[in-house]
């Protein structure tokens, strides 16, 4: 039988990831809504993993099945690591890439690496740990491609951007796809 663990996400393109990883391993994720959880824990953590750890734990607190939860962002060089954890607010949605490549304008390329990160925080009733998963890239010049979500166009791992590849692409070297497949070997122990 499939195991069937709820993801603690509002967001429709992290809940698409994670079946693509997790579906084919014989995990069902649900999201949210299907496990009936109506609820959006406010992240005021300070670190991807005490936010990841927040929603886990209150979305736990609803559905008392399996959950696991994501807290991701992009950590910029040359802005000391911004926006980091707070990735999800730095601009109105559909203008953090632009807001970033205007932050970076006169930022010479040797100075525009980055690198997505994610946290997963598990909780079950006998258990909760972390993973994580990083991917290292560079700020390009100007949005590129139409896939995926957020700073995906502006995040170039060798020449094409996180947007240009396919979903099994970036799945396959993204900062949540290492995520997952951490999450998979520690609930395979
Ligand atoms: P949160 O984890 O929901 O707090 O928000 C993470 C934010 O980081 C998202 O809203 C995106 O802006 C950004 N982010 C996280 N993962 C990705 C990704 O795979 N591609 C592009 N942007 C991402």
């Amino acid at each position: 039988m499939m195991k069937k663990i709820v993801f603690a996400t509002n967001n429709e393109n992290k809940l698409r990831e994670a079946r693509e990883i997790l579906s084919p391993l014989g995990i069902e994720v649900l999201s949210q809504a299907q496990a009936g959880a109506d609820c959006d824990p406010e992240e005021n953590g300070t670190t991807f993993a005490e936010n990841a750890m927040i929603k886990a734990k209150a979305v736990y607190d609803c559905v008392k099945m399996p959950v696991f939860a994501d807290d991701s962002g992009l950590c910029v060089d040359a802005l000391g690591g911004r926006p980091g954890v707070y990735s999800a607010r730095y601009a109105p949605k559909g203008q953090e890439c632009g807001k970033l490549l205007s932050e970076l304008e006169n930022v010479q390329d040797s100075d525009r690496r980055a690198a997505f990160r994610c946290v997963i925080a598990y909780v079950d009733r006998d258990a909760e740990f972390t993973v994580s998963g990083d991917v290292q890239g560079k700020i390009g010049y100007e949005e590129r491609g139409t896939n995926g979500f957020g700073y995906d166009p502006v995040f170039m791992v060798g020449e094409k951007s996180m947007a240009e590849m396919t979903s099994e692409e970036k799945n396959k070297i993204s900062h949540r796809g290492a995520a997952l497949r951490a999450l998979y070997d520690a609930l395979s122990k």
